[in-house]
């Protein structure tokens, strides 16, 4: 990466901002280069989808803008900040207070109930006692998994688990939700559920980024970006950033549910 950092306006409402960020991997006598060359403003608020095709890029960039994964080049401000003047501790508080991450296999610890789960992130943020179950139980009610605190994974179903994790990802109240395919193990039904409560999530201030291959994820969208071979190639917003997700967690109707099914 180059030295000094190009002048970002001081007023800048962007939440992240990537300025012709590259990621290359190198394999032996080959490169892999994974992005090449993004830049990409996401203001505070907006629900955005990234779409596109399996190798395209897109799991790699949101390791990056969840301070994951560094650029091989370009700049990259998180919060107006610029990641790269962080050293691990600051990173690692960054990731611990400011971000929400929620994965496509769910990641909860197993044999450990779902409030455990959701207390484990305010433990490493060093709250104890009764706030951090309070909090936790908070969260989870949040998710509409008050019946399920006490039950472990293997006890959940696939939307259940994937709804604690998501109230794992906001217990710590981050201004950023990242989610890499967080929908790509479960059925439409689940699926629905689970982008319903990352809508309630965006539709209280929270910006919200996440990755999907389905297009019925990405209507819930405020915002679609598409990468091809590490560009993107298509940016299209659906509904303004200040406004109400295009759709809600208890919108059920017909024309909005996935495939269609009679309710
Ligand atoms: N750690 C790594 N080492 C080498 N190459 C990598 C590494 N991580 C990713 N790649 C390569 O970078 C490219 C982009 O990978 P990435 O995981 O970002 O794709 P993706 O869009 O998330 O795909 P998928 O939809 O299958 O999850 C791929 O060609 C991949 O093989
Ligand atoms: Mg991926």
């Amino acid at each position: 990466m180059s030295a000094a950092p190009p002048a970002r306006p001081a007023f800048s409402r962007a939440v992240i901002e990537l300025r012709r960020v590259t990621k290359s991997y190198s394999r032996g006598e080959a490169e892999v280069h994974a992005l090449r060359g993004v830049s990409l403003v996401v203001e505070r608020g907006d629900l955005v989808a990234i779409m596109g095709a399996s190798g395209s890029g897109k799991s790699t960039l949101m390791n990056i803008i969840g301070c994951l994964d560094v650029p091989t080049r370009g700049h990259f401000w998180l919060d107006g900040v610029d990641v790269r003047t962080l050293d691990e501790e600051s990173l690692a508080t960054v990731r611990n207070r400011r971000i929400g991450f929620v994965f496509q296999s769910f990641n909860l610890i197993p044999r450990t109930t779902a409030l455990a789960n959701v207390e484990l992130p305010l433990a490493y943020a060093g709250v104890r006692g009764p706030e951090r179950r309070d909090r936790a139980l908070g969260a989870l009610a949040a998710v509409g998994l008050a019946d399920r605190t006490r039950h472990v994974p293997s006890e959940m179903s696939g939307g259940q688990q994937q709804r604690a994790a998501v109230a794992r990802a906001i217990v710590t109240n981050p201004a950023l939700v990242l989610a890499d395919e967080p929908t790509g193990n479960l059925d439409s039904a689940s699926s629905d559920e689970v982008m319903g409560i990352f809508s309630d999530i965006n539709a209280q201030g929270r910006t919200v980024v996440l990755i999907t291959h389905e297009d019925d994820v990405a209507a819930f969208a405020k915002r679609v970006v598409r990468l091809r071979d590490g560009r993107v190639v298509d940016d299209h917003r659906v509904t303004p950033v200040d406004g109400p997700p295009p759709r809600r967690g208890r919108d059920r109707s017909p024309a909005s549910v996935a495939g269609g099914m009679p309710s």
